[in-house]
């Protein structure tokens, strides 16, 4: 065996460990933690809110649960001038948005955080894909540190008591809007 080939043979054996771990690591979060899956949200979706979407020119927006930050990416071409944050705790998905922020050259700020553990007070919009369990745990958090005004962009899962402004329906998919 050539030392090529014995490095291709690490390299997939490092790959398939990181992939294990993540996968364990998303299985106990989901199971026994009840934190939503990474999965992203459709492009045309995203088209469509921030279509809609207004903002001061110096409006903040956080994704809560960014993933690998799509939603952010687009919503810069709109908001060139926008502070854009995403919050994601698990490595694999904000290792993905960090190298696709920098092919990108975008200016969009990813911080490696659980969503409970940050302050919600500067915010003018909250963009959430992420699951029941989680948006009821994140509306108390929202009534008492969302700034009057902030608007709430959730999509497929609704906060189970503030009853959405507007809902955007796009054959299964549900955008709910919510404006404090
Ligand atoms: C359904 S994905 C949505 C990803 C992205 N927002 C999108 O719309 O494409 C939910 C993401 O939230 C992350 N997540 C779930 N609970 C979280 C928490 N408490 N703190 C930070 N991130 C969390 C998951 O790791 C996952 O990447």
């Amino acid at each position: 065996m050539n030392y090529l080939s014995l490095g291709i043979q690490i390299i997939i054996m490092l790959l398939f460990i990181v992939f294990a771990v993540f996968f364990l690591v998303q299985f106990y979060n989901i199971v026994f933690r009840g934190y939503a899956p990474f999965i992203s949200s459709k492009k045309k979706i995203i088209k469509k809110i921030i279509e809609k979407l207004d903002l001061k020119e110096d409006g903040v927006i956080y994704e809560l649960g960014c993933g690998s930050a799509g939603f952010l990416r687009a919503a810069r071409e709109k908001f060139p001038k926008a502070r854009l944050v995403g919050f994601e705790y698990s490595f694999l998905p904000y290792v993905i948005a960090q190298i696709q922020n920098s092919l990108s050259k975008s200016k969009i700020i990813v911080r490696k955080e659980n969503i409970f553990k940050i302050s919600l007070n500067e915010a003018d919009v909250l963009y959430c894909y992420l699951n029941i369990l989680t948006m009821k745990r994140l509306e108390d958090k929202i009534k008492a540190e969302g700034k009057p005004g902030l608007k709430i962009i959730s999509y497929q899962f609704p906060l189970p008591n503030i009853k959405a402004g507007e809902i955007l329906e796009d054959g299964k998919d549900k955008v709910y809007f919510y404006s404090l």
